[in-house]
C-alpha cells in the first residue's frame, strides 16, 4: 500500500495542506517544530482514523479550529481509494471511503495495512503488560478479525465476572452463581490465549529476522509469550481453583488479562536492561516483524510511517535501517537532517511553518 495524496484542513499546525506523496522511500525533512511529526499524524490519521500519539483526541484539531478534515487517496492492491475524515471533538468522526459511508473506525484497521514507529511508541517496550497486550491484541485484529473477537468478548465477560464477585463478597449473590461465568470466561479467555500464542510463533521468526538485519543479536528466542495461564490448561479450572481467592480480592486472578510478552536480546530482557538504543532498534524490529506478517497475509506490503528514527542511529545502523524499508511500497521517514538519509535514493519533502513543498 501507498498513500498517494493527503489533504489537511486544521490539523495540529496545518492550516490548509495539500501533499503529494511519491512512492518510495520519502524523506520529510525539517527544523523542530515545523511540522514533520504532524504530516506523519496526518496521514495515519487520514487512513486508519485516529492519531497515533494520543488519546486526546482534541489535541490533534488546530488551536481555534472547531474542526478538522483529512482526504487521503491512497493505492492499495485492490486499486485506488479515497478516504475522508472529518472531526469535531465530542461528536462521532464522519468518515466515507470511496464517498459511502463507514461508520466504524475499526473497520478502517483492516482495510488500510499502515504500520507506523514514534518515540512515544517506545512505550511498548518499556511500559506495564498492558501495553504490549493492547498493541499485540491489535495486530491480531488486523490479521486474523475472528479470532481477535476474543479480546473485547473476553474484556466484557471479565467484567461481568468481577461484577458478580463484588456482589458475593458482599453477600448479595451466593458463590454458585459464579459457575456459569467460570465456563463463559474460560470459553472466551483460552480462545484469546490460543491466538496469542499463534501470533507470538508467526512473528518470532520474522522479529529475530528483522532484529538481526538491524544490528541487534537477537540470540534464541527473542519474542516470549508469557502467558498467566498456558495454553491447553484449563482456564475454567484455574478459575474454580482461586474462587476464594477471588471472592475475598473481589478481582479475577487468573486468566488472559494478566499476560505478558517480552521481548529479548540473547538473555536480556530489554524491557528491564536494554539500553536506549537496543529498545528503539526492538520496536522498530517488531514493526517491521508485523509488516512481514502483515505482507504475508495480505499479499501486499505496507505503508510505513517512521517518525525520528534516524536520529539517534550511529551511520552503520541508519544504513541497515534504509536497507530493511527499502523493499516496501512506501516508507515516509521524518528527519531534521537530509544527511541522515544517507546515500539512499529518497524523494525529499521539505517541512517548514505548517508548509510542506517537494
Ligand atoms: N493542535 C495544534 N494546533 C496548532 N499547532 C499545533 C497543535 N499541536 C501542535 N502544534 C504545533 O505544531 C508544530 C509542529 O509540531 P511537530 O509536527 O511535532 O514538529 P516536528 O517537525 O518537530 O515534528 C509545533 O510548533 C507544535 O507546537
Ligand atoms: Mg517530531
Amino acid at each position: 500500500m501507498r498513500a498517494v495524496t493527503v489533504r489537511g484542513s486544521d490539523f495540529r499546525c496545518y492550516e490548509r495542506v495539500a501533499v503529494e506523496l511519491p512512492p518510495g522511500l520519502v524523506g520529510v525533512v525539517g527544523p523542530n517544530g515545523a511540522g514533520k511529526t504532524a504530516l506523519i499524524e496526518m496521514i495515519h490519521f487520514g487512513c486508519l482514523g485516529y492519531s497515533p500519539r494520543t488519546t486526546s483526541e482534541a489535541q490533534v484539531v488546530r488551536f481555534g479550529a472547531e474542526l478538522l478534515r483529512v482526504e487521503t487517496d491512497v493505492a492499495v492492491s485492490g486499486g485506488p481509494v479515497s478516504v475522508e475524515i472529518g472531526y469535531r471533538p465530542g461528536e462521532p468522526k464522519r468518515i466515507t471511503v470511496n464517498g459511502a459511508a463507514e461508520r466504524s473506525v475499526e473497520r478502517l484497521l483492516g482495510r488500510f495495512p499502515v504500520l507506523v514507529f514514534t518515540p512515544d511508541r517506545l512505550r511498548l517496550v518499556q511500559g506495564a503488560p498492558a501495553l504490549r497486550r493492547a498493541y499485540f491484541d491489535r495486530v491480531l485484529a488486523r490479521l486474523w478479525p475472528a479470532p481477535a473477537a476474543a479480546s473485547a468478548e473476553y474484556a466484557r465477560r471479565l467484567s461481568q465476572r468481577n461484577h458478580l464477585l463484588r456482589r458475593v463478597r458482599a453477600g448479595r449473590a451466593e458463590p454458585g452463581a459464579l459457575d456459569p461465568w467460570d465456563r463463559l470466561l474460560a470459553e472466551a479467555g483460552e480462545q484469546l490465549i490460543a491466538a496469542r500464542a499463534r501470533l507470538c510463533t508467526r512473528l518470532a521468526g520474522p522479529f529475530a529476522g528483522r532484529l538481526g538485519a538491524l544490528g541487534g543479536d537477537p540470540g534464541e528466542d527473542p519474542l516470549r509469550y508469557r502467558p498467566n495461564v498456558e495454553p491447553g490448561r484449563s482456564l475454567e479450572a484455574a478459575l474454580i481453583e482461586r474462587r476464594g481467592r477471588d471472592i475475598e480480592r473481589a478481582v479475577t486472578g487468573a486468566g488472559p488479562h494478566l499476560d505478558d510478552v517480552l521481548l529479548f536480546e540473547h538473555d536480556r530482557d530489554l524491557r528491564l536492561y536494554g539500553s536506549q538504543g537496543e529498545q528503539r532498534r526492538a520496536l522498530l524490529g517488531l514493526i517491521l516483524a508485523e509488516a512481514d506478517l502483515l505482507s504475508e497475509e495480505r499479499d501486499e506490503p505496507p505503508l510505513l510511517l517512521l517518525d525520528d528514527v534516524t536520529g539517534e542511529l550511529d551511520g552503520e545502523r541508519r544504513r541497515l535501517l534504509l536497507e530493511a524499508v527499502a523493499g516496501f511500497d512506501q516508507a515516509i521517514v521524518t528527519t531534521t537532517d537530509q544527511a541522515d538519509l544517507g546515500g539512499a535514493h529518497a524523494s525529499v519533502l521539505t517541512v517548514s511553518g505548517g508548509r510542506v513543498a517537494a
